[in-house]
């Protein structure tokens, strides 16, 4: 019952694996000799197509003596004269081993000759074909082409040689890896679908998503080659392991009644075949989505064929609107399995897709730069910081991340620049809004989060902000910041520990806040001098006391290009009534915070996402007599903290 989950469910199975030996790697041709001996045999027949002069002059080095004839006149479809030539080639030398180096024509030619003489064959592959490790040999004569599949057509040996790889050309490598990739798609929803087919084929996808745009790039990339080399055998593996369906059914209709070629016609019609079949094995699309790491299983083989430039219309490939319809009569009245029943008018519309290049969910397309992209990343491959380049890959792929998503304009991306260079404009040594920017961004409180997550026994850090100022006036304990500046006088009784809850004694504590209004000094030019920031020296009890004012909320700087970003978002600028604190002590790691006043506005809304619950305290209400018994007419305010700092 095609459709039914049942049906594809595989919940049984019979499984066999193909007796095929396998040697893989770079200049793996250097086993060739090993590989014919280990077979029994001496004299052997090579097998090639003159265009392949290199690989088989690699093959023909390494057989040396064991070499006793070569056929190069291997033909595309097999044609059974050009097999009856090779015999008559192979009797008079008296071969005694077939050894084939090339793409599936060689390995044809190989299988041919092995399932007339039972002759063992030793297979070279230089595309992604994957017939060498098929016991399938298809043959033409007279126009017509046969299919049998014969345990004497399997070769015994494969050699696949990287190297060999590395020649074939880009667009012969994109089809050539689609038509593996079709081989993967196609045996995940065969009948005789498995456990261990479905790993191979799973595996195959995504080795081929992810080697193919390197190829393009470059197509001497070792280990993106071998990745495909690996697919090519995994695939093979599985298209000569379970039965195919649909898929290959109709490129074997269009093969053979227009002569499209094959391997780009497998990759045009690929996508198309996967949508037809998507709903009848969701879950299946599901899994071969997540091996290619894309939401939508056919549009993402579609895009991964657009964006490294491969076939995506059966039109290009020569194939004329007239035909859809007499081809879908041909591929529906051939009987093969597949999920989703084929039926005349659902094969037209696949076709008629196929032959418009359209893509399989009829979404929009949003151009794919992650050739782009890899190519940008790739560009800094050889800066010698590896954290740095690092880095600069990673910013390069969020934001061409960002833009893609966003699908930005180029009037946005043009005020961005406008907006950043506003910013860079404004900055000078008293102000720097791109700290500022970062702050209102959050992304100075990500930073400091992280380095929090590290150090999560000491005291939580805070944000730095734009007002510290080096070198503070030098005070000593208990000297009052404020100076005389109105606001609610406030005593400050303060402990440094380290984290075994030992006093620090010497730590530096650099101190400094906002006035009654909300001003740091450096904001009103009228004062002569600094106020409400001072350094303060730890006690051997790791103590320190300072009179000043309770902090007032305040609003960070917003006559720039910040604060009219913040305005066009309908944001405000206060941040939360804080105290900032700076300390150091040899030995141990600087200490940036702030302590917020519980209770005060902007707690929850301070614009630069400072606060944190451990640093937020009583600033306690007192009257009356003060700990340095200095006069206070009504209300004063009691802040007590111990800081606990970490060692380097
Ligand atoms: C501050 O607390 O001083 C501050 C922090 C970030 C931005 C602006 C001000
Ligand atoms: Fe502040």
């Amino acid at each position: 019952m095609p459709g039914s989950r049942h049906t594809w469910g595989m919940t049984t199975f019979t499984y066999m694996a193909n007796p095929t030996r396998v040697v893989f790697g770079t200049g793996a041709v250097a086993a060739v000799s090993d590989e014919v001996l280990r077979l029994g045999a001496s004299r052997v027949l090579l097998l090639s197509t003159p265009p392949l002069d290199t690989a088989a002059g690699a093959v023909r080095r390494a057989l040396g003596p064991l070499l006793a004839a070569e056929f190069d006149g291997a033909a595309m479809h097999t044609p059974v004269g050009v097999t009856e030539q090779a015999l008559r080639v192979l009797r008079d030398c008296n071969a005694d081993c077939l050894v084939a180096v090339g793409g599936g024509s060689t390995t044809g030619l190989a299988k041919a000759l092995a399932v007339r003489t039972d002759l063992p064959q030793v297979i070279l592959p230089t595309t992604y074909a994957g017939s060498e490790v098929t016991p399938v040999l298809g043959e033409t004569s007279d126009g017509r082409k046969t299919t049998r599949s014969s345990p004497a057509a399997l070769p015994e040996t494969v050699i696949y040689d990287v190297d060999f790889t590395l020649s074939l050309p880009v667009d012969m490598s994109v089809c050539s890896a689609f038509n593996a990739m079709a081989h993967a798609v196609e045996a995940l929803y065969s009948p005789q679908a498995n456990p261990a087919i479905d790993s191979m084929a799973l595996g195959a996808i995504s080795l081929i998503a992810a080697a193919l745009p390197v190829i393009v790039i470059d197509p001497g990339d070792i280990a993106a080659r071998t990745n495909l080399l690996q697919a090519a055998w995994l695939a093979g593996t599985c298209l000569g392991t379970v039965g195919m369906g649909l898929h290959h059914k109709l490129c074997h209709v269009l093969g053979g009644a227009l002569d499209l070629p094959h391997a780009q016609t497998h990759t045009a019609v690929l996508p198309h075949v996967m949508a037809y079949n998507a709903e009848a094995v969701p879950d299946i699309m599901a899994r071969v989505a997540a091996a290619l790491g894309v939401s939508h299983a056919p549009d993402g083989v579609f895009d991964l064929i657009k964006v490294i430039g491969g076939p995506v219309s059966v039109q290009q490939l020569g194939m004329a609107e007239k035909d859809i319809a007499s081809l879908a009569r041909q591929a529906v009245a051939a009987s093969y399995p597949t999920p989703r029943e084929p039926r005349v008018a659902g094969i037209e519309e696949l076709l008629w897709n196929a032959w418009r290049g359209n893509r399989p969910s009829g979404d929009r397309e949003v151009p794919d730069v992650s050739l782009l992209t890899y190519q940008v990343a790739a560009s800094f491959d050889d800066a010698p910081d590896v954290r740095g380049r690092r880095l600069v890959t990673s910013l390069v792929r969020h934001l061409h991340g960002f833009v893609v998503e966003n699908e930005v304009t180029q009037a946005e991306w043009h005020r961005g620049i406008d907006f950043l260079t506003r910013t860079g404009q404004i900055c000078d040594a008293g102000r720097q809004e791109f700290v500022l920017l970062s702050d209102v961004l959050g992304v100075s409180s990500v930073v400091d989060v992280l380095a929090n997550a590290r150090t999560s026994e000491t005291t939580p850090s805070a944000v730095l902000g734009p007002f510290y100022v080096e070198g503070p006036p030098v005070m000593p304990c208990g000297a009052d910041l404020a100076a005389g500046l109105p606001g609610i006088p406030m005593w400050a009784d303060m402990i440094v520990n380290d984290l075994d809850g030992q006093p620090v004694a010497g730590a530096t504590v650099d101190v400094w806040q906002s006035n009654e209004d909300g001003y740091y000094d450096v904001q009103l030019p009228d004062l002569d001098g600094p106020v409400l920031r001072g350094r303060f020296t730890t006690d051997d009890e790791g103590r320190l006391a300072f009179w000043s004012i309770l902090p007032s909320e305040y609003p960070i700087p917003d006559d720039g290009p910040v604060g009219q970003m913040l305005v066009a978002t309908g944001r405000h600028p206060w941040r939360a009534p804080h105290v900032h604190f700076m300390i150091s002590a040899p030995g141990y790691r600087r200490l940036i915070t702030q302590l917020f006043v519980a209770g005060g506005r902007y707690l929850d809304s301070d614009t630069v996402f400072g606060v944190k619950q451990d640093l937020v305290v009583d600033f306690v209400p007192r009257h009356g007599a003060t700990p340095d018994g200095r006069p206070v007419n009504g209300e004063w305010r009691l802040l007590t903290f111990t800081f606990v700092i970490g060692k380097d």
